[in-house]
Protein backbone atom coordinates (compact mmCIF):
# COMPACT_ATOMS: atom_id res chain seq x y z
CA UNK A 1 0.00 0.00 0.00
CA UNK A 2 1.27 3.52 -1.04
CA UNK A 3 -0.19 6.65 1.17
CA UNK A 4 0.50 10.16 -0.60
CA UNK A 5 -1.07 13.49 1.25
CA UNK A 6 -1.69 16.90 -0.29
CA UNK A 7 -2.46 20.26 1.51
CA UNK A 8 -5.39 22.34 1.22
CA UNK A 9 -5.13 26.08 -0.33
CA UNK A 10 -6.05 29.67 0.78
CA UNK A 11 -5.97 32.53 -1.81
CA UNK A 12 -4.19 35.58 -0.44
CA UNK A 13 -3.74 38.06 -3.49
CA UNK A 14 -5.47 37.84 -7.07
CA UNK A 15 -8.77 35.85 -7.04
CA UNK A 16 -10.31 36.20 -10.22
CA UNK A 17 -7.29 38.16 -12.26
CA UNK A 18 -5.31 34.80 -11.80
CA UNK A 19 -8.15 32.89 -14.27
CA UNK A 20 -6.83 35.25 -17.06
CA UNK A 21 -3.35 34.97 -16.58
CA UNK A 22 -2.18 37.47 -14.05
CA UNK A 23 -0.23 36.59 -11.15
CA UNK A 24 -2.17 35.44 -7.83
CA UNK A 25 -0.23 34.66 -4.32
CA UNK A 26 -1.39 31.79 -2.76
CA UNK A 27 -0.34 29.40 0.48
CA UNK A 28 -0.96 25.77 1.43
CA UNK A 29 -2.65 25.10 4.62
CA UNK A 30 -1.93 22.23 7.45
CA UNK A 31 -5.30 20.44 6.49
CA UNK A 32 -4.31 17.95 4.28
CA UNK A 33 -6.16 14.78 2.67
CA UNK A 34 -3.82 11.58 2.15
CA UNK A 35 -4.96 8.90 -0.29
CA UNK A 36 -3.75 5.25 0.14
CA UNK A 37 -3.72 3.00 -2.62
CA UNK A 38 -3.54 -1.11 -2.76
CA UNK A 39 -3.90 -3.55 -5.77
CA UNK A 40 -6.17 -5.83 -5.46
CA UNK A 41 -6.98 -9.21 -7.45
CA UNK A 42 -10.04 -8.46 -9.22
CA UNK A 43 -10.08 -5.58 -12.51
CA UNK A 44 -11.75 -2.70 -10.85
CA UNK A 45 -11.67 -0.09 -9.24
CA UNK A 46 -13.08 0.23 -5.84
CA UNK A 47 -13.09 3.87 -3.55
CA UNK A 48 -13.56 4.45 0.17
CA UNK A 49 -13.87 8.03 0.60
CA UNK A 50 -16.35 8.87 3.02
CA UNK A 51 -15.53 12.71 3.52
CA UNK A 52 -15.19 13.76 -0.30
CA UNK A 53 -18.98 14.11 -1.51
CA UNK A 54 -17.32 13.54 -5.20
CA UNK A 55 -15.02 10.73 -6.33
CA UNK A 56 -14.77 12.19 -9.66
CA UNK A 57 -11.74 13.58 -8.92
CA UNK A 58 -10.09 10.45 -7.90
CA UNK A 59 -11.55 8.01 -10.66
CA UNK A 60 -10.40 10.78 -13.62
CA UNK A 61 -6.97 10.91 -12.23
CA UNK A 62 -6.59 7.11 -12.13
CA UNK A 63 -7.77 7.37 -15.50
CA UNK A 64 -5.53 10.39 -16.58
CA UNK A 65 -2.51 8.93 -14.61
CA UNK A 66 -3.00 5.52 -16.52
CA UNK A 67 -3.06 7.45 -20.14
CA UNK A 68 -0.10 10.06 -18.80
CA UNK A 69 2.58 7.29 -17.61
CA UNK A 70 1.69 3.96 -19.56
CA UNK A 71 0.09 2.27 -16.48
CA UNK A 72 -1.80 -1.08 -17.26
CA UNK A 73 -4.96 -1.87 -16.14
CA UNK A 74 -5.79 -3.96 -12.84
CA UNK A 75 -7.96 -3.54 -9.93
CA UNK A 76 -7.49 -0.84 -7.33
CA UNK A 77 -8.35 -0.02 -3.62
CA UNK A 78 -8.10 3.16 -2.59
CA UNK A 79 -9.17 4.92 0.36
CA UNK A 80 -8.88 8.29 1.85
CA UNK A 81 -8.83 10.18 4.93
CA UNK A 82 -9.58 14.13 5.03
CA UNK A 83 -8.99 16.72 7.51
CA UNK A 84 -10.60 19.11 5.15
CA UNK A 85 -14.07 20.00 4.59
CA UNK A 86 -15.24 21.18 1.57
CA UNK A 87 -16.94 23.95 3.16
CA UNK A 88 -14.70 26.51 3.68
CA UNK A 89 -13.16 26.99 0.66
CA UNK A 90 -9.75 24.91 1.31
CA UNK A 91 -10.02 23.32 -2.20
CA UNK A 92 -10.42 19.35 -1.83
CA UNK A 93 -10.77 18.53 -4.82
CA UNK A 94 -7.90 19.33 -6.21
CA UNK A 95 -5.37 18.05 -3.22
CA UNK A 96 -7.30 14.62 -3.77
CA UNK A 97 -6.72 15.05 -7.56
CA UNK A 98 -2.91 15.71 -6.27
CA UNK A 99 -2.76 12.94 -3.25
CA UNK A 100 -4.25 10.68 -6.02
CA UNK A 101 -1.89 10.74 -8.66
CA UNK A 102 1.43 10.80 -6.42
CA UNK A 103 0.25 7.90 -4.92
CA UNK A 104 -0.76 5.84 -7.81
CA UNK A 105 2.77 7.29 -9.28
CA UNK A 106 4.57 5.42 -6.31
CA UNK A 107 2.97 2.43 -6.96
CA UNK A 108 4.42 1.76 -10.06
CA UNK A 109 7.29 2.98 -9.20
CA UNK A 110 7.25 5.96 -11.44
CA UNK A 111 9.37 8.83 -10.84
CA UNK A 112 8.50 12.36 -11.97
CA UNK A 113 9.10 15.88 -11.36
CA UNK A 114 6.64 17.51 -9.56
CA UNK A 115 5.38 19.37 -12.29
CA UNK A 116 4.69 16.73 -14.35
CA UNK A 117 2.33 15.94 -11.28
CA UNK A 118 0.66 19.02 -11.55
CA UNK A 119 0.23 18.81 -15.51
CA UNK A 120 -1.61 15.66 -14.83
CA UNK A 121 -3.32 17.38 -12.08
CA UNK A 122 -4.60 20.75 -14.04
CA UNK A 123 -5.61 18.08 -16.72
CA UNK A 124 -7.77 15.52 -14.62
CA UNK A 125 -9.72 18.72 -12.91
CA UNK A 126 -10.21 19.71 -16.51
CA UNK A 127 -11.79 16.45 -17.52
CA UNK A 128 -14.31 17.16 -14.69
CA UNK A 129 -15.01 20.87 -14.30
CA UNK A 130 -13.67 23.99 -15.44
CA UNK A 131 -10.15 24.47 -14.29
CA UNK A 132 -10.09 28.03 -13.24
CA UNK A 133 -6.50 29.04 -13.01
CA UNK A 134 -4.66 26.03 -11.39
CA UNK A 135 -3.97 27.92 -8.66
CA UNK A 136 -5.33 25.55 -6.15
CA UNK A 137 -3.75 22.50 -8.26
CA UNK A 138 -0.12 24.53 -7.49
CA UNK A 139 -0.47 25.14 -3.88
CA UNK A 140 -1.09 20.97 -3.38
CA UNK A 141 1.42 20.04 -5.32
CA UNK A 142 4.36 22.82 -4.15
CA UNK A 143 3.03 23.76 -0.89
CA UNK A 144 4.53 26.88 0.74
CA UNK A 145 3.61 30.52 -0.35
CA UNK A 146 3.93 31.29 -4.08
CA UNK A 147 3.31 33.80 -6.79
CA UNK A 148 1.56 31.27 -9.26
CA UNK A 149 0.66 32.82 -12.83
CA UNK A 150 -1.69 30.46 -15.34
CA UNK A 151 0.81 28.73 -17.74
CA UNK A 152 3.77 30.54 -15.87
CA UNK A 153 5.77 27.13 -15.42
CA UNK A 154 7.10 26.87 -11.71
CA UNK A 155 5.71 29.32 -9.59
CA UNK A 156 8.19 31.34 -7.12
CA UNK A 157 7.86 30.26 -3.20
CA UNK A 158 7.63 33.73 -1.23
CA UNK A 159 8.73 33.85 2.22
CA UNK A 160 6.02 35.23 4.65
CA UNK A 161 8.01 34.90 7.97
CA UNK A 162 5.37 35.85 10.36
CA UNK A 163 2.41 34.98 8.04
CA UNK A 164 0.68 32.59 10.89
CA UNK A 165 1.24 35.37 13.70
CA UNK A 166 -0.40 37.79 11.45
CA UNK A 167 -3.10 36.20 9.83
CA UNK A 168 -6.93 36.00 10.97
CA UNK A 169 -9.15 33.96 8.90
CA UNK A 170 -12.90 33.88 9.05
CA UNK A 171 -15.55 31.86 7.81
CA UNK A 172 -18.57 33.51 6.75
CA UNK A 173 -20.47 30.28 6.77
CA UNK A 174 -21.70 30.65 3.71
CA UNK A 175 -20.65 28.15 0.93
CA UNK A 176 -19.65 29.98 -2.14
CA UNK A 177 -20.08 28.43 -5.53
CA UNK A 178 -16.80 29.14 -7.25
CA UNK A 179 -18.02 27.91 -10.69
CA UNK A 180 -21.00 30.58 -10.90
CA UNK A 181 -19.02 33.33 -9.61
CA UNK A 182 -15.94 32.61 -12.31
CA UNK A 183 -18.95 32.88 -14.85
CA UNK A 184 -20.25 35.75 -13.53
CA UNK A 185 -16.73 38.15 -13.60
CA UNK A 186 -16.48 36.12 -17.75
CA UNK A 187 -20.17 37.73 -17.95
CA UNK A 188 -19.03 41.41 -16.85
CA UNK A 189 -15.90 41.27 -18.55
CA UNK A 190 -17.54 40.44 -22.22
CA UNK A 191 -20.06 43.43 -21.15
CA UNK A 192 -17.46 45.64 -20.00
CA UNK A 193 -14.34 45.02 -21.57
CA UNK A 194 -12.07 48.17 -20.66
CA UNK A 195 -13.30 48.31 -17.56
CA UNK A 196 -12.76 44.44 -16.65
CA UNK A 197 -9.02 44.43 -17.76
CA UNK A 198 -8.15 47.43 -15.85
CA UNK A 199 -9.21 46.21 -12.67
CA UNK A 200 -7.73 42.75 -13.69
CA UNK A 201 -4.31 44.37 -14.69
CA UNK A 202 -4.31 46.82 -11.62
CA UNK A 203 -4.99 43.28 -9.30
CA UNK A 204 -2.04 41.88 -10.94
CA UNK A 205 -0.09 45.08 -9.89
CA UNK A 206 -1.17 44.92 -6.40
CA UNK A 207 0.21 40.73 -6.39
CA UNK A 208 3.31 42.24 -7.79
CA UNK A 209 4.19 45.16 -5.10
CA UNK A 210 2.71 43.08 -2.37
CA UNK A 211 5.35 40.35 -3.31
CA UNK A 212 8.25 42.95 -2.01
CA UNK A 213 6.29 44.03 0.84
CA UNK A 214 6.36 40.70 2.12
CA UNK A 215 9.81 39.31 1.75
CA UNK A 216 10.50 42.61 3.65
CA UNK A 217 7.93 42.34 6.05
CA UNK A 218 6.49 45.58 5.23
CA UNK A 219 3.02 45.12 7.48
CA UNK A 220 2.12 48.52 6.55
CA UNK A 221 2.01 47.75 3.31
CA UNK A 222 0.81 44.44 2.70
CA UNK A 223 -2.17 45.65 4.74
CA UNK A 224 -2.93 48.67 2.34
CA UNK A 225 -2.73 46.09 -0.54
CA UNK A 226 -5.32 44.15 1.06
CA UNK A 227 -7.47 46.90 0.87
CA UNK A 228 -6.94 48.19 -2.40
CA UNK A 229 -7.46 44.23 -3.31
CA UNK A 230 -10.98 44.26 -1.72
CA UNK A 231 -11.73 47.44 -3.19
CA UNK A 232 -11.14 45.81 -7.12
CA UNK A 233 -12.51 42.60 -5.92
CA UNK A 234 -15.95 44.22 -4.89
CA UNK A 235 -16.36 46.48 -8.13
CA UNK A 236 -16.21 43.18 -10.10
CA UNK A 237 -19.59 42.42 -7.84
CA UNK A 238 -17.80 39.43 -6.26
CA UNK A 239 -18.39 40.43 -2.14
CA UNK A 240 -21.48 39.71 -0.03
CA UNK A 241 -22.97 41.91 2.48
CA UNK A 242 -21.58 39.34 4.99
CA UNK A 243 -18.23 39.43 3.60
CA UNK A 244 -18.33 43.37 3.93
CA UNK A 245 -19.59 43.12 7.72
CA UNK A 246 -16.72 40.77 8.79
CA UNK A 247 -14.14 42.79 6.89
CA UNK A 248 -15.31 46.06 8.21
CA UNK A 249 -15.19 44.41 11.77
CA UNK A 250 -11.61 43.64 11.19
CA UNK A 251 -10.36 47.03 10.42
CA UNK A 252 -12.32 48.57 13.20
CA UNK A 253 -11.04 46.25 15.40
CA UNK A 254 -7.19 47.68 14.63
CA UNK A 255 -6.64 45.08 11.28
CA UNK A 256 -3.91 46.49 9.13
CA UNK A 257 -5.89 45.34 6.41
CA UNK A 258 -8.90 42.83 5.35
CA UNK A 259 -10.00 41.33 2.15
CA UNK A 260 -12.21 38.12 0.59
CA UNK A 261 -9.95 35.00 0.07
CA UNK A 262 -11.06 33.32 -3.02
CA UNK A 263 -13.76 33.12 -5.20
CA UNK A 264 -16.16 35.63 -2.99
CA UNK A 265 -20.18 34.98 -2.52
CA UNK A 266 -19.08 33.63 0.72
CA UNK A 267 -16.02 31.14 2.37
CA UNK A 268 -13.62 32.98 3.99
CA UNK A 269 -12.45 36.31 4.98
CA UNK A 270 -8.29 37.19 5.87
CA UNK A 271 -7.30 39.88 7.87
CA UNK A 272 -3.97 41.46 8.71
CA UNK A 273 -3.14 42.58 12.56
CA UNK A 274 -0.34 42.92 14.42
CA UNK A 275 0.57 40.59 17.65
CA UNK A 276 -1.25 43.04 20.06
CA UNK A 277 -4.42 43.16 18.00
CA UNK A 278 -5.09 39.82 17.29
CA UNK A 279 -7.28 39.23 20.24
CA UNK A 280 -9.85 41.97 19.73
CA UNK A 281 -9.49 41.49 16.02
CA UNK A 282 -10.95 37.78 15.89
CA UNK A 283 -13.80 39.01 18.98
CA UNK A 284 -15.17 41.74 16.32
CA UNK A 285 -15.03 38.70 12.88
CA UNK A 286 -16.93 36.67 15.56
CA UNK A 287 -19.48 39.44 17.01
CA UNK A 288 -20.06 40.24 13.03
CA UNK A 289 -21.26 36.76 12.71
CA UNK A 290 -17.92 34.82 11.42
CA UNK A 291 -16.32 31.87 12.45
CA UNK A 292 -12.55 31.73 13.25
CA UNK A 293 -10.64 29.40 11.02
CA UNK A 294 -7.69 28.01 12.91
CA UNK A 295 -5.10 27.07 9.42
CA UNK A 296 -1.71 26.95 9.68
CA UNK A 297 -0.16 28.63 6.51
CA UNK A 298 2.88 27.65 4.68
CA UNK A 299 1.90 23.93 4.97
CA UNK A 300 4.50 21.38 2.88
CA UNK A 301 3.04 20.59 -0.83
CA UNK A 302 2.27 16.39 -1.74
CA UNK A 303 4.35 14.28 -0.18
CA UNK A 304 4.32 10.40 0.28
CA UNK A 305 3.82 9.31 4.37
CA UNK A 306 5.81 7.32 5.67
CA UNK A 307 5.83 3.57 4.89
CA UNK A 308 6.94 2.24 8.09
CA UNK A 309 3.87 1.37 10.05
CA UNK A 310 4.87 2.18 13.55
CA UNK A 311 2.37 -0.49 15.12
CA UNK A 312 4.23 -3.56 13.47
CA UNK A 313 5.48 -6.22 15.68
CA UNK A 314 9.58 -6.91 15.65
CA UNK A 315 11.27 -9.92 17.97
CA UNK A 316 12.52 -8.40 20.74
CA UNK A 317 15.36 -11.29 21.99
CA UNK A 318 18.60 -10.84 24.63
CA UNK A 319 22.22 -10.49 23.07
CA UNK A 320 22.52 -14.27 22.48
CA UNK A 321 19.68 -13.88 20.33
CA UNK A 322 17.05 -16.10 22.45
CA UNK A 323 13.44 -14.51 21.56
CA UNK A 324 11.94 -12.32 24.68
CA UNK A 325 8.73 -11.42 23.72
CA UNK A 326 7.42 -9.01 20.63
CA UNK A 327 7.07 -5.28 21.01
CA UNK A 328 6.21 -2.42 18.33
CA UNK A 329 8.20 -0.70 16.03
CA UNK A 330 7.95 2.42 17.74
CA UNK A 331 8.08 1.25 21.05
CA UNK A 332 11.92 -0.84 19.54
CA UNK A 333 12.73 2.73 17.95
CA UNK A 334 12.39 4.28 21.44
CA UNK A 335 14.52 2.08 23.81
CA UNK A 336 17.85 1.15 23.13
CA UNK A 337 17.57 -2.28 25.63
CA UNK A 338 14.93 -3.72 23.73
CA UNK A 339 17.65 -5.62 21.11
CA UNK A 340 15.08 -6.61 18.00
CA UNK A 341 15.90 -8.62 15.10
CA UNK A 342 16.60 -7.61 11.93
CA UNK A 343 18.60 -8.44 8.46
CA UNK A 344 21.12 -7.15 5.82
CA UNK A 345 21.89 -8.33 2.12
CA UNK A 346 25.25 -7.61 0.31
CA UNK A 347 25.00 -7.77 -2.99
CA UNK A 348 28.28 -7.73 -5.15
CA UNK A 349 28.84 -7.64 -9.05
CA UNK A 350 31.07 -9.97 -10.80
CA UNK A 351 33.88 -7.26 -10.07
CA UNK A 352 33.38 -7.56 -6.15
CA UNK A 353 31.42 -4.25 -5.78
CA UNK A 354 28.96 -3.95 -3.29
CA UNK A 355 25.62 -2.69 -4.19
CA UNK A 356 24.29 0.74 -2.18
CA UNK A 357 21.06 1.97 -2.04
CA UNK A 358 20.32 5.58 -0.72
CA UNK A 359 17.48 5.21 1.75
CA UNK A 360 14.09 7.58 0.62
CA UNK A 361 13.19 10.83 2.20
CA UNK A 362 9.71 8.87 3.68
CA UNK A 363 11.81 6.69 5.59
CA UNK A 364 11.13 7.05 9.52
CA UNK A 365 14.74 7.00 10.29
CA UNK A 366 17.75 7.53 8.62
CA UNK A 367 16.22 8.97 5.48
CA UNK A 368 18.44 10.18 2.69
CA UNK A 369 21.15 8.37 4.50
CA UNK A 370 23.06 5.15 2.65
CA UNK A 371 23.42 1.27 3.58
CA UNK A 372 23.88 -2.00 2.37
CA UNK A 373 21.83 -3.43 -0.58
CA UNK A 374 18.53 -4.19 1.28
CA UNK A 375 17.65 -4.21 5.47
CA UNK A 376 15.33 -4.50 7.12
CA UNK A 377 13.65 -5.87 10.19
CA UNK A 378 11.77 -9.38 10.71
CA UNK A 379 8.70 -9.00 11.89
CA UNK A 380 6.97 -11.53 13.93
CA UNK A 381 6.20 -14.59 12.78
CA UNK A 382 9.44 -14.64 10.46
CA UNK A 383 12.46 -16.32 10.12
CA UNK A 384 15.57 -14.14 9.13
CA UNK A 385 15.86 -16.18 5.64
CA UNK A 386 12.20 -14.78 4.88
CA UNK A 387 12.71 -11.39 6.29
CA UNK A 388 15.69 -11.29 3.58
CA UNK A 389 13.92 -12.24 0.82
CA UNK A 390 10.88 -9.90 1.40
CA UNK A 391 12.94 -6.92 1.65
CA UNK A 392 15.11 -7.92 -1.25
CA UNK A 393 11.96 -7.81 -3.02
CA UNK A 394 9.68 -4.83 -1.49
CA UNK A 395 13.16 -2.96 -1.50
CA UNK A 396 15.20 -4.11 -5.07
CA UNK A 397 12.30 -5.63 -7.13
CA UNK A 398 13.91 -8.90 -7.49
CA UNK A 399 14.94 -11.97 -5.00
CA UNK A 400 19.04 -12.51 -5.02
CA UNK A 401 19.96 -15.99 -3.67
CA UNK A 402 21.89 -14.95 -0.84
CA UNK A 403 24.02 -17.44 1.72
CA UNK A 404 23.79 -16.41 5.82
CA UNK A 405 27.39 -14.82 6.75
CA UNK A 406 27.22 -13.77 10.03
CA UNK A 407 25.38 -11.78 13.41
CA UNK A 408 26.44 -8.27 14.78
CA UNK A 409 24.56 -6.22 17.08
CA UNK A 410 24.04 -2.58 16.25
CA UNK A 411 23.34 -0.07 18.25
CA UNK A 412 22.88 3.42 16.66
CA UNK A 413 22.00 5.33 19.87
CA UNK A 414 17.94 5.02 18.97
CA UNK A 415 17.88 1.69 18.61
CA UNK A 416 19.92 -1.84 19.47
CA UNK A 417 19.45 -4.51 16.58
CA UNK A 418 20.53 -8.05 16.23
CA UNK A 419 20.59 -8.37 12.30
CA UNK A 420 21.67 -11.38 10.27
CA UNK A 421 23.95 -10.11 7.53
CA UNK A 422 23.77 -12.75 3.84
CA UNK A 423 25.72 -12.10 0.79
CA UNK A 424 24.88 -12.57 -2.99
CA UNK A 425 26.46 -12.24 -6.24
CA UNK A 426 24.06 -10.48 -9.11
CA UNK A 427 24.10 -7.87 -11.13
CA UNK A 428 20.48 -6.61 -12.40
CA UNK A 429 18.65 -5.41 -13.26
CA UNK A 430 17.19 -4.13 -10.19
CA UNK A 431 14.26 -2.29 -9.65
CA UNK A 432 13.66 -0.24 -6.40
CA UNK A 433 10.65 0.73 -4.53
CA UNK A 434 11.03 4.65 -4.69
CA UNK A 435 8.72 4.51 -1.44
CA UNK A 436 11.47 2.91 -0.07
CA UNK A 437 14.86 3.59 -1.98
CA UNK A 438 15.83 6.53 -3.74
CA UNK A 439 18.78 4.89 -6.07
CA UNK A 440 20.98 2.08 -6.14
CA UNK A 441 24.38 1.73 -7.11
CA UNK A 442 27.54 -0.66 -7.34
CA UNK A 443 30.65 0.53 -5.60
CA UNK A 444 34.24 -0.46 -5.01
CA UNK A 445 35.93 -0.15 -1.91
CA UNK A 446 38.61 3.64 -2.95
CA UNK A 447 34.97 5.29 -4.18
CA UNK A 448 33.04 4.35 -1.43
CA UNK A 449 35.61 5.48 1.16
CA UNK A 450 36.36 8.93 -1.35
CA UNK A 451 32.69 9.14 -1.25
CA UNK A 452 32.06 9.30 2.75
CA UNK A 453 35.43 11.28 3.08
CA UNK A 454 34.11 14.33 0.89
CA UNK A 455 30.95 13.95 2.57
CA UNK A 456 28.63 12.77 -0.47
CA UNK A 457 27.82 9.37 1.37
CA UNK A 458 26.71 9.41 4.64
CA UNK A 459 26.26 5.54 6.18
CA UNK A 460 23.87 4.42 8.16
CA UNK A 461 25.11 3.03 11.53
CA UNK A 462 23.71 -0.47 10.40
CA UNK A 463 25.13 -0.07 7.03
CA UNK A 464 28.43 1.04 7.99
CA UNK A 465 28.55 -1.86 10.79
CA UNK A 466 27.80 -4.37 8.47
CA UNK A 467 30.48 -3.34 5.49
CA UNK A 468 33.10 -3.40 8.27
CA UNK A 469 31.89 -6.74 9.28
CA UNK A 470 32.18 -8.36 6.09
CA UNK A 471 35.62 -6.93 5.41
CA UNK A 472 34.08 -4.47 2.48
CA UNK A 473 35.54 -1.47 4.79
CA UNK A 474 38.35 -1.67 7.20
C1 LIG B 1 -11.17 30.83 -6.39
O1 LIG B 1 -10.80 30.47 -5.09
C2 LIG B 1 -10.19 31.79 -7.01
C3 LIG B 1 -10.50 32.18 -8.44
O2 LIG B 1 -9.49 33.09 -8.87
C4 LIG B 1 -10.55 30.98 -9.36
C5 LIG B 1 -9.21 30.47 -9.85
O3 LIG B 1 -8.21 31.17 -9.81
O4 LIG B 1 -9.19 29.30 -10.31
C6 LIG B 1 -11.84 32.90 -8.51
Amino acid sequence: MITASAPGKIMLFGEHAAVYGFPCIVSAVGERISVSIEKTRDNIVSIDAPQCNNTRFIEEAIHQGRIAWNIHHEGLHIQTKSMLSSEYGFGSSSSVTVATLMALSGMYNIKLPLKHIFYVAYRTVQAVREAGSGFDIASAVYGGTILYKKGGGVPETILWKNANAECIIGYTGIKSDTPSLIRSVAEKRKKYPERVERIFSAIGNIVEQVKGAITHGDRETIGKFMNFNQEYLRDLGVSTQKLEALIEAAKKAGALGAKLSGAGGGDCMIALVLRGKRKETEEAIMTAGGQIMRVHLHAPGVRYETTDDQQELFIVVDSNDNVLGYKTRIECHHDKTLIHRSVGALVYDKKGRVLLQKRSMTKDKHPGKWTVSASGHVVKGESYDEALHREMKEELGVDVPAMFCKKIIVNDGLETEISSLYTGIFEGPFHPNPIEVDCVVFMNRIDLLQNMSSGKIVLTRHGKEALIAVGFLP
